[in-house]
């Protein structure tokens, strides 16, 4: 059908409701943030749960859900990161913590699950109870059954979990394991082209078995598969949500760092890219360097360091407002880049120190600078519904939430009950507690100064408890469903080139929340 632009008109509704690239420019010079704005919706064949919501953060970081938990103290450590991997986003793992700490949560999240597990944790016939239940406490480990191997690989036999307890303590492994004979083994030769398949079979065939070991011709322990992991594969490629994974079939993570500097404020070149090789070393997916002034020589030269050391990794980095400061973080060699700059719910950054852009022209601006340097961009901040994140990503690749999630029972923190409602503590990394632990130096502070004189640029806060990352995600991921389904957009490169802007006034904003009526119980 011709379209009555093309014969040199233009509908009512292109006058009306613009295109992004028609729409924020005509707004240059106003600060307009998700509120302030409403989609058009659109002719539509699509179904919301039909819709498909697959990101990526680089060529090699794929996301089903564009949804990525803020690197904050009381939003993601591995519990935090192990539910975002699984439910299709991304956990992004906060540096407050001593950097040997930070590896070990990287090995909780990459430890939690696997299809075959490639490299498994194994012991030695001459360790006693004692010290494999060190281990399982030391590493976070979420099981106790280990092959037992010997210094070359060769498998002696299999330590069954049951036999883990502290009343065994003083036993040796070799006294208690299952002997080589009557473990439960497959050759690796007779895997074939879908191990998942004959694993899957070689457990129905054996009734009570619940671990298989892979051996190579010489006796040598080249993998494993749990029955738990087998059954949960099976039903994930059964279910919409497709879990984050590696091609080692582990959860994947990212990490936010912070940058060392020597005394005389050089970066600690020689320590930084230990830790990191250290985390990679471990299986971190994603490097950020997150600061709240990304658009500057440290984090450049950071980012260039980093790049230099390890060519494929996914780099993170930010936070910046503008075209210039997008391109600078993209050529210094940046995959995905974090904008905001005071929008978060827990910032004072704006009220502090005068600066920062509204969160959608920020994003509009950023999106184009990104578009022409082929990096991503990420909403972050100041989103607390999800519209909010419809709206974000007709411009953003995914979307960053740390008060969205801090209620959540995997977030960090204990639960706190206030008249009968039960809350968990949300607090910036800008704030005085925060940057007290770590995190001054991402405010451009120093961590051994007086605090109590440095502007803090975040609160500390309680969110009431909102119920597991699972049913908060399930939630937002519905409302964004809805979203792509009212403009017809079966995914999201539909719908950023189906997205039609309007402002709207205060009188709009009314309009569009509950009114005029007694709430009895509130939406979710
Ligand atoms: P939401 O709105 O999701 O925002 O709670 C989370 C984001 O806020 C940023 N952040 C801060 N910004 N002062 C700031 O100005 C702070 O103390 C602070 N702490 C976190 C950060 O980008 C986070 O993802």
């Amino acid at each position: 059908m011709a379209s009555s632009k093309s014969k040199g008109r233009v509908s009512l509704d292109e006058r009306f409701y613009l295109s992004a690239d028609d729409f924020f420019p005509a707004n240059a010079g106003l600060g307009l943030t998700y509120d302030d704005v409403s989609l058009a919706t659109r002719y539509s064949e699509v179904l919301p749960r039909m819709t498909r919501l697959d990101s990526s953060l680089s060529d090699s970081l794929a996301l089903s859900l564009p949804i990525v938990s803020s690197d904050m103290d009381t939003v993601t450590e591995h519990r935090m990161a192990i539910a975002m991997a699984l439910n299709g986003g991304l956990g992004l793992l906060h540096y407050n913590m001593p950097e040997t700490d930070q590896v070990a949560e990287v090995r909780r999240v990459k430890n939690h699950i696997h299809g075959m597990i490639g490299d498994p944790a194994v012991v030695s016939a001459d360790d006693t109870i004692a010290q494999v239940l060190a281990r399982i406490e030391r590493d976070g480990l979420a099981f106790s059954t280990f092959p037992v191997t010997s210094s070359d690989g060769t498998l002696l036999g299999l330590l069954p979990g049951s036999t883990v307890k502290e009343r065994h303590g003083q036993r040796k492994v070799v006294a208690v394991m299952i002997p080589r004979d009557k473990v439960f083994t497959v050759a690796e030769k007779d895997l074939g082209k879908d191990p998942i398949a004959t694993a899957d079979r070689k457990f129905s065939e054996h009734v009570g078995q619940n671990k298989l070991l892979v051996v190579d011709s010489k006796n040598k322990l080249r993998g494993l598969f749990t029955l738990s992991d087998i059954e949960r594969i099976s039903e994930e490629s059964r279910a919409h949500v497709r879990p984050t994974r590696d091609a080692d079939f582990r959860l994947r993570v990212g990490v936010a760092i912070s940058v060392p500097r020597t005394a005389d404020g050089e970066i600690d070149r020689a320590r930084l890219l230990a830790h990191v090789s250290a985390l990679i070393d471990e299986g971190a997916d994603a490097l950020a360097i997150s600061t709240a002034h990304g658009h500057t020589k440290g984090v450049g030269d950071a980012l260039r360091l980093l790049r230099k050391a390890h060519k494929g990794i996914t780099l993170i980095a930010g936070n910046v407002t503008s075209g210039e400061g997008v391109e600078f973080l993209a050529a210094a060699g940046a995959d995905t880049i974090k904008i905001g700059q005071g929008p978060g719910s827990i910032c004072t950054t704006r009220i502090v120190a005068g600066v920062g852009i509204p969160q959608l022209t920020a994003l509009y601006v950023a999106s184009r600078a990104a578009a022409k340097k082929g990096v991503r961009i990420l909403a972050d901040g100041g989103i607390t519904k999800s519209g909010d994140i419809v709206k974000a990503l007709t411009l953003a690749d995914a979307v960053i939430l740390g008060g969205l999630l801090a209620g959540s029972r995997e977030a960090p923190g204990k639960l706190m009950e206030i008249n009968g409602k039960t809350y968990k503590e949300y607090r910036g990394m800008g704030s005085h507690e925060a940057m007290r632990k770590g995190s001054a130096a991402r405010y451009g502070h120093s961590a051994s100064g007086k605090f109590s004189k440095v502007a803090a640029e975040g609160i500390e806060a309680l969110k009431e408890v909102s119920g597991t990352v699972d049913q908060v995600l399930g939630t937002l991921a519905g409302g964004v469903q809805s979203g792509l389904g009212y403009l017809g957009a079966a995914n999201l490169a539909e719908h950023r080139k189906r997205a039609r802007y309007i402002r709207v006034t205060p009188a709009g904003q009314r309009e569009a929340a509950p009114h005029d009526v007694i709430e009895i119980k509130a939406g979710s």
